[in-house]
């Protein structure tokens, strides 16, 4: 049966088109051997769609996502537009608008550190000895950056008083606990819950609710940490977990930790899910987790793995290409194995050769 896909393919600015580029050549290498067809619908963002049509995020480009099975997105901003107002700045201008115009709750970040590459993490080598992978999913929407009451007041005895507040429906746990439970049944069926149920009402209900939804996972394990205790677990314990779940502030702590402890920022990808699609799939903005990297933008020395790994992402959570999505992993693990390193993972070990961009991108592609 043959399957036809279109892709909104936004590559930004910076070294995004440099790594988009061989992120495309995959999924075509992919698609020449198989009866799917990817229809790439390239369109201007960030820095790129300022210098061209003076707006971050052009009415075309929103029209063309909506229009799409999904979005494989590189990376914006840079030095040029930092003197713009924020709002029009690049990441404000365009990242934030599209994750709010296509509700995009959910952020999974996974956090690879391949056997291979342990020597790239901070952390004591026995401790990621044989590598790990841990796929973070954090809630996006929710939580203390939205809730409301904020506020800001001087007391009549002239002491200052702050409000944030923690707002968090049923509905919106339920939704990210099912994103959870489903990307733990394509991995190793371990659901580890974070949250401050000790302190925090808002806790109590997530964990309720964690509890209510595992049930419709029967295959799936669902353990629960405070928060406290999860930050320490990821750093003495990283092989311990396989999905982490958790609200919007804890998530955007933790998943720093994280990837953190993976080593660099070239080799992870993230996925931010919106609306689910049926079947299991969602629509979603595939992304590299790092920026534009303007240091050594136009070089072609960037590590296109967090790009190519964001793009089995899409396949995986947007179209359902499970079969596929693993061959780009695997083969992108065998390039990492072959000793074949970008510059910002490669350390001289024995073995290693430091290769550039395209370099990656056809071995990859040999690989698969
Ligand atoms: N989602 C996004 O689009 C996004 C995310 C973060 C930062 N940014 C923007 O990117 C710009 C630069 O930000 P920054 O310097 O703080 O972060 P950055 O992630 O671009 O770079 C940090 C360091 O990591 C390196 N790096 C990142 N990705 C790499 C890759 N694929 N291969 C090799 N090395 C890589 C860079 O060379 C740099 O030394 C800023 O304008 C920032 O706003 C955009």
């Amino acid at each position: 049966m043959s399957r036809s896909f279109n892709l909104a393919v936004l590559p930004g600015d910076g070294i995004g088109p440099e790594v988009m580029a061989e992120a495309l050549r995959v999924l075509d290498t992919l698609a020449s051997r198989s009866s799917i067809t990817f229809n790439y619908h390239h369109e201007l963002v960030g820095g790129a769609a300022i210098d061209a049509v003076g707006k971050a995020l052009p009415e075309k480009t929103i029209k063309t996502c909506e229009a799409s099975d999904a979005i494989l997105f590189g990376s914006v901003g840079g030095p040029k537009w930092e003197k713009l107002p924020p709002n029009e700045q690049p990441e404000r201008g365009a990242l934030l608008p599209i994750r709010k115009h296509f509700g995009l709750f959910a952020n999974l970040r996974p956090g690879i550190c391949y056997p291979a590459l342990t020597s790239s993490s901070p952390i004591r080598p026995d401790l990621v000895e044989g590598g790990f992978d841990v796929l973070c999913v954090r809630e996006l929407t929710g939580g203390m950056y939205f809730g409301q009451p904020k506020s800001r007041t001087t007391l009549p005895d002239g002491d200052i008083e702050v409000i944030d507040t923690m707002v968090y429906k049923k509905s919106e746990i339920v939704r990210i606990a099912h994103v959870a439970f489903k990307a733990a049944q394509l991995r190793r069926k371990h659901v580890t819950s974070v949250d401050k149920a000790n302190v925090l009402t808002n806790s109590v209900l997530w964990r309720e609710t964690m509890i209510e939804v595992a049930k419709e996972y029967p295959d799936v394990t669902l353990a629960h940490l405070y928060v406290d205790n999860a930050a320490m677990q990821l750093i003495k314990a990283p092989r311990s977990f396989d999905v982490l779940v958790t609200e919007n502030l804890f998530g955007d702590i933790l998943s720093d930790d994280r990837a953190m402890i993976a080593g660099s920022l070239g080799m992870l990808a993230s996925a931010s899910l919106g609306k689910p699609k049926g079947d299991g799939l969602y629509f979603g903005l595939f992304e590299p987790s790092g920026g534009t990297a303007p240091d050594i933008a136009g070089m072609g020395i960037a590590n296109p793995i967090a790009q190519i790994l964001s793009a089995a992402l899409l396949l995986r959570f947007a179209l359902g290409l499970e079969k596929e999505a693993v061959q780009i992993e695997s083969a992108v693990k065998k390039v990492i194995d072959s000793g074949l390193r970008t510059g910002d993972i490669f350390s001289n070990a024995p073995g290693t050769k430091k290769v550039n961009t395209k370099e990656i991108g056809d071995a990859v592609i040999a690989a698969l």
